[in-house]
């Protein structure tokens, strides 16, 4: 991937495409400190050496201010931040800016384990494989607390929050086994809370998620949950059900009850599921229950990925906005009323497919 292939000895291996950039960062940095430190250091001793009192009624020359000096030493240490600044913020933009056409991979941490789920299903746990030369993009959450998702020979360490979504991507470089690792204390078994990586050949990679047993898609999945939630039930495909019709939902500009616009995601999504009242959809009133608990994150993702399988190809950019249903007219000037959950007639029934 890169042209010089440097590997420095006691950093872990380079095997994402980010790696070398990130080592050759963190090198000038400390190449730099190095320099400064030597050159004031050296500088003191010998000003010690040079300057230092020669008979007891020795006066020194008093020296006020000198522009020159004072001009150099602002504007050389402003010119080397801004340089690292600038370096660091185009490393960082690259590595929170996934890709649009990346495998994606979700993933669940939970005290102590870590999951992983691939787009046909495969699940597997504490063990990550990915195709070689390929991006890889993770879309991460936790069942209980904070954990971070830490690949050094990727140089990616990413939080995994419980409540929220968190990405992180990568090209694999090099096939082999690496480790992966929780980099964020998290009880008791934080240290056991470890996995391997194993970057793969493409074929290699197709032939073990063919002899992976699996079991649906998570967009099939999310399709069932769908229906068994009763999702169904209110958001139509026409629209004019209580709730606004998801088809062609996924990436698009939602216009909301409060006059704001939120672009729907992942994380928009998520806590319309879990939060409806949260961000209600112009034009709808605030029905829908909370399906906090009744669903696990892993199956939040599901009914998420099934919401993405009947939405727009991901990367196209479309900034429609769902009409709003004549069936549950609610003027805007009213705002929002909160419905009563008992008085909700088209209330799910509440079964909980759990499936650990
Ligand atoms: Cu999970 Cu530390």
């Amino acid at each position: 991937m890169n042209p010089f292939l440097i590997q420095i000895p006691f950093f872990p291996e380079q095997a994402s495409s980010f790696a070398f950039e990130i080592d050759l960062f963190y090198l000038f940095l400390f190449a730099l400190t190095g320099f400064f430190t030597v050159l004031i250091g050296v500088a003191a001793v010998y000003f010690l050496i040079k300057y230092r009192r020669r008979s007891p009624s020795e006066v020194p020359e008093q020296i006020e201010g000198h522009l020159k000096l004072e001009i150099a030493w602002t504007v050389i240490p402003f010119v080397i931040s801004m340089f690292i600044f600038a370096w660091g913020a185009k490393l960082y933009y690259q590595m929170y800016t996934p890709p649009t056409d990346a495998l994606e991979i979700f993933i669940t941490g939970k005290q102590w384990m870590w999951r992983a789920q691939h787009p046909d299903g495969q699940r597997e746990i504490n063990e990550l494989h990915v195709p070689l030369g390929r991006r890889v993009k993770l879309t991460m959450t936790s069942e209980d607390v904070i954990h971070a998702y830490f690949i050094p020979a990727f140089r990616t360490k990413t939080d995994v929050v419980p409540g929220r979504y968190t990405t992180s991507w990568f090209t694999p470089t090099k096939t082999g086994t690496y480790h992966l690792f929780c980099a964020e204390y998290c009880g008791t078994q934080h240290s056991g809370m470890i996995g391997k990586v194993i970057v793969m050949e493409p074929p290699d990679y197709q032939a073990w998620l063919r002899n992976v047993p699996r079991d649906k898609s998570p967009a099939e999945a999310g399709a069932q949950l769908f229906t068994s939630q009763a999702c169904d039930k209110c958001h139509l495909e026409d629209g004019a059900g209580r709730g606004p019709s998801l088809q062609n939902l996924f990436g698009k500009d939602v216009k909301l009850a409060n006059g704001g616009v939120v672009k729907a995601d992942e994380t928009y999504l998520r806590e319309s599921i879990l939060n409806p009242g949260a961000k209600v959809v112009a034009g709808y009133s605030n029905d829908m229950p909370t399906f906090q608990g009744l669903v696990t994150e892993e199956q939040v993702a599901m009914i998420i990925q099934y919401i993405k399988s009947i939405g727009p190809k991901q990367g196209a950019e479309s900034t429609t906005t769902p009409a709003p249903s004549s069936a549950a007219p609610a003027p805007a000037a009213q705002g929002v009323k909160a419905v009563p959950q008992a008085a909700n007639p088209a209330a799910p029934q509440r079964e909980q497919p759990r499936q650990d």
